[in-house]
């Protein structure tokens, strides 16, 4: 027998565009990705984020131009984002028939059946004092007037044509309420995709400019989690599974990819990663000075959260990186 070489495998493995397309053990498509898309009241209202460059504050009458360049580009599911009108105490614009998510959602379901409508359930873009819910006289959220709250907007939301709701508040209860209401309203069709492990973060930072929705005291800190704490996010998880969600988010997601694999590990519902405002960020920038490869770059991180463990993926580079990808 004639001697042979083991340590030569691995390079064998990676000598041509063949071999690597067939021993490829990851893959990034199109349909992994989920477009966040802004909503702003007025009229004429084609807005660039200036903490985000390439993402635009859209009026309803220049929604159009948003869908129609998403469509091109193969990304048909979004999830929904407002800028309100008037804010309040308690956010009622997100439980009215004429807030602003309402009427882009009638706005699209009118006119086009090639989108599937995510909505962001939360208050913190409908407050005044920018806190996700009722904010007691103390300063504190108070968990179940916010749940209270949180069932109205489910409802409204769904009457007024999304297709699957997404709650980001990190409220206690907030899957199980949101699925009594919904069931109790004979909506046991629309599925909740929880915002399940949400830490508080650094990199929401340019969302914020987006939306206009920091704090205007305090911080988020009595109900996002702690970025310091792994086993805590199995806790939050498996809460959201026994309350009947659907589907469970890591957010945000480069910073914690190992948090992705543990959920993934752990719990057998489809799993999305939010890859943040900041995340996004950091790359534009690079780019724009010509530091990094954006498309490069953005493709590689990517990749990382399907590696990870994630089926989906939220992110702002999917419109401009879906052209490169596979459906
Ligand atoms: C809450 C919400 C936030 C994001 C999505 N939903 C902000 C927050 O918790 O402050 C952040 C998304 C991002 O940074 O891209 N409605």
């Amino acid at each position: 027998m004639t001697d042979f070489d083991l340590t030569r495998r691995p390079r064998r493995l990676r000598g041509s565009t063949h071999m690597r397309d067939m021993v490829r053990e990851t893959h990034l498509r199109r349909d992994d990705l989920i477009m966040p898309v802004f909503i702003s009241h007025g009229e004429n209202i084609h807005r660039e984020i200036p903490s985000m460059p390439g993402i635009y504050q859209h009026s309803l009458d220049e929604l159009d131009r948003e869908l129609d360049a998403l469509a091109e580009a193969g990304i048909h599911r979004i999830i929904l984002f407002g800028i309100p009108e008037q804010k309040d105490p308690v956010g009622s614009d997100t439980f009215s028939d004429e807030g602003i998510i309402q009427q882009a959602l009638h706005y699209i379901r009118d006119r086009r059946d090639d989108f599937y409508l995510i909505t962001d359930v939360c208050f913190c873009e409908y407050t005044d004092h920018g806190h996700c819910g009722v904010v007691t006289d103390d300063g504190t959220l108070d968990n179940d007037a916010t749940l209270e709250n949180l069932q109205k907007q489910a409802i409204s939301h769904v009457e007024a044509g999304a297709d699957m709701l997404a709650p980001s508040g990190m409220i206690d209860g907030m899957i199980g309420a949101m699925r009594t209401a919904l069931d109790d309203a004979n909506r046991h069709d629309v599925p909740i995709m929880s915002y399940a492990v949400k830490y508080s973060s650094a990199f929401y930072g340019p969302f914020r400019d987006a939306v206009e929705s920091a704090p205007q005291f305090g911080d988020r800190r009595t109900y996002q989690m702690d970025p310091a704490n792994r086993r805590e996010a199995r806790v939050e998880a498996r809460l959201d599974v026994e309350e009947g969600a659907d589907m469970l988010m890591v957010k945000p997601a480069l910073s914690y990819l190992d948090v992705i694999r543990e959920i993934r590990d752990r719990f057998e519902l489809p799993l999305a990663c939010y890859n943040v405002s900041g995340e996004y960020s950091l790359v534009k920038a690079a780019a724009a000075k010509g530091w990094v490869d954006e498309t490069g770059v953005a493709h590689e991180k990517l990749l990382s959260m399907k590696r990870a463990g994630a089926d989906l993926i939220l992110t702002y580079f999917a419109r401009d990186l879906a052209p490169h990808l596979d459906a």
